[in-house]
């Protein structure tokens, strides 16, 4: 005769039993699914320049204009004809503080991303026409990659 326990038993190890073959069978029919990495969300895409050799270039081709410096006064800026670009990467154009922008740079709509800024440094007065910057544009791409490399450091 078979008491009402063992039949618990047996019951319980079937159940035990089904759930291990379980596993690895439901594991077994997964599709496989690369797995993907999760693209960094609101991170801004890394400028791919070279921020070292930017600064050199920002020193010796901007710098006649402006400089980025944290928390400028505005007795420093006045001995400078243009914006601190301190904190410019990713900002609205024409918005900096303590400056004069033209009409034409705070009506722009620009944000200044590197993908924006790149074509702007090659060229100002084609990109946004009518602003105020003096400036003929870089001559190489590769100034404008390090150059805002350098500035994405400047926050
Ligand atoms: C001849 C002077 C001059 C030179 C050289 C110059 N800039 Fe400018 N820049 C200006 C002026 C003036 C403005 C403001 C323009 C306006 O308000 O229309 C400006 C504006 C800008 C802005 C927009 C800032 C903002 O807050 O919206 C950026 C970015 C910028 N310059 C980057 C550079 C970089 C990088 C260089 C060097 C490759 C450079 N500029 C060289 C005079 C200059």
């Amino acid at each position: 005769m078979i008491s009402s326990r063992s039949v618990a038993v047996r019951r319980l190890t079937a159940a035990a039993l089904v759930s291990l073959l379980a596993v690895p069978t439901l594991a077994a029919t997964k599709p496989a699914v690369p797995v993907k990495k999760p693209a960094p969300a609101a991170a801004p895409a890394p400028a791919a320049g070279d921020p070292v050799n930017g600064q050199k270039r920002f020193k010796a081709i901007c710098e006649s204009c402006h400089f980025s410096l944290k928390g400028a006064t505005l007795n420093d800026l006045r001995t400078k004809i243009g914006p601190n670009l301190w904190g410019v990467v990713g900002r609205k154009a024409g918005t900096g503080p303590s400056f004069r922008y033209s009409q034409a740079m705070k009506t722009s709509g620009v944000t200044w991303t590197p993908a924006v800024m790149k074509p702007y440094l090659m060229n100002p007065l084609k990109t946004l026409p009518n602003v105020r910057m003096a400036f003929k544009g870089l001559s190489t791409t590769k100034d404008a990659d390090d150059i805002i490399a350098y500035l994405a450091t400047q926050k």
